[in-house]
């Protein structure tokens, strides 16, 4: 019988079987994949597990929160969080690139959670069993797209730091291996997980470093963050989000154009709608938002946004144009 409680069980069963009393880490990216994996995880082992939140200072109004006190709040699970927004904003300092925004994040995220790993690995030593589980939260698709097949797989992580092994391999603990995004979500909302997490749009990676067309700062990010949260209010607002597929809300930071708001000349940045419906994001088609919807997210964002005199609505498909813009 099909029920998410079913899947729950069996999974945590699973989880129970192939950690035993070992101990896990794992990553929390704001997103519900890894929500939910860690929430399976948490409930087999309970503090046997500590969850890596790498803050990258790239994520949308909320999100951060979201991990750092409602994920915990309804899980009880154990996090340990890294405030790395400095070391991202350095990195990223005035690189305009899209590769190279994207490199430089992966290439800080992978160190930033390492180091995250080795400040929890000294901690958890000589409490007992050592880590030697990572908890990932590869759905089947992933699975079926990198042509994986049964079994166990290791990852190896490298440590140049005294009183740890230079190479530590983690042994993958994949809850949702066999689940699709639909069952994935299911089974957060049975572990009551927070809507705001489960019913989570895509949302890249890079984060809003991908969005910001032009060099990424903190006053950029704070703008786009704000232009976000308002069109994302609105869109749920409109009872859409169900409709939507994603909609990225980007900032062309290097473009300015003259407006007028009261008697003042203005010269401000634009911010592009990018409302899409697709089914898997291979393909996509941009969505038409009801007219009515899309006036008031540029009425709003127009007074509410300072330094943003213009919104425009991005009408390209996907192929053509990728969904997000870097
Ligand atoms: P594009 O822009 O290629 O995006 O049409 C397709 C889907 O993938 C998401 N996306 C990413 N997701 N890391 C991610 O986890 C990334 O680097 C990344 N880049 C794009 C995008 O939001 C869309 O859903």
């Amino acid at each position: 019988d099909w029920t998410a409680g079913n899947i729950a069980e069996e999974q945590i069963e699973r989880i129970r079987t192939q950690v035993g009393d070992g101990k896990a880490i794992c990553g929390l990216s704001g997103g519900v994949d890894s929500a939910v994996a860690a929430a399976l995880v948490q409930r087999a082992i309970g503090d046997n597990l500590t969850c890596v939140f790498v803050n990258h200072g790239l994520l949308r109004e909320g999100e951060a929160e979201q991990v750092e006190k409602d994920f915990v709040a309804a899980t009880g699970a154990k996090l340990y969080i890294a405030d790395e927004r400095e070391r991202f904003l350095t990195a990223l300092d005035g690189v305009t690139d899209p590769e190279t925004k994207r490199k430089i994040i992966g290439r800080e995220f992978i160190r930033a959670f390492e180091a995250a790993e080795v400040a929890i690995l000294k901690a958890e030593a000589g409490t007992g069993e050592p880590v030697k589980f990572l908890v990932q939260g590869t759905l089947y698709p992933d699975v079926v797209e990198s042509g994986g097949g049964e079994g166990a797989s290791n990852i190896k992580s490298h440590h140049n730091v005294g009183g740890l092994p230079e190479d530590l391999d983690f042994e993958l603990v994949e809850p949702l291996r066999t689940l699709f995004k639909d069952e994935v979500r299911a089974v957060g909302r049975e572990l009551g997980l927070p809507e705001e997490i489960v019913g989570r749009q895509p949302f890249p990676g890079p984060g809003l470093g991908i969005r910001i067309i032009g060099a990424v700062n903190e006053e950029r990010l704070t703008l786009l963050r704000k232009a976000d949260a308002i069109a994302r209010a609105e869109l749920t607002a409109a009872g859409l989000d169900d409709e939507v597929w994603q909609m990225p809300v980007v900032l062309l930071a290097d473009v300015r154009s003259v407006g007028v708001q009261g008697d003042h000349r203005t010269y401000g940045h634009p911010i592009v709608l990018r409302p899409v419906s697709s089914e898997d994001a291979m393909t996509a088609d941009w969505s038409r938002l009801p007219y009515d919807l899309l006036s008031k997210i540029s009425n709003r964002i127009t007074n509410e946004v300072d330094g943003v005199n213009r919104v425009v609505l991005d009408v390209t498909s996907k192929p053509p144009g990728t969904i997000e813009w870097e």
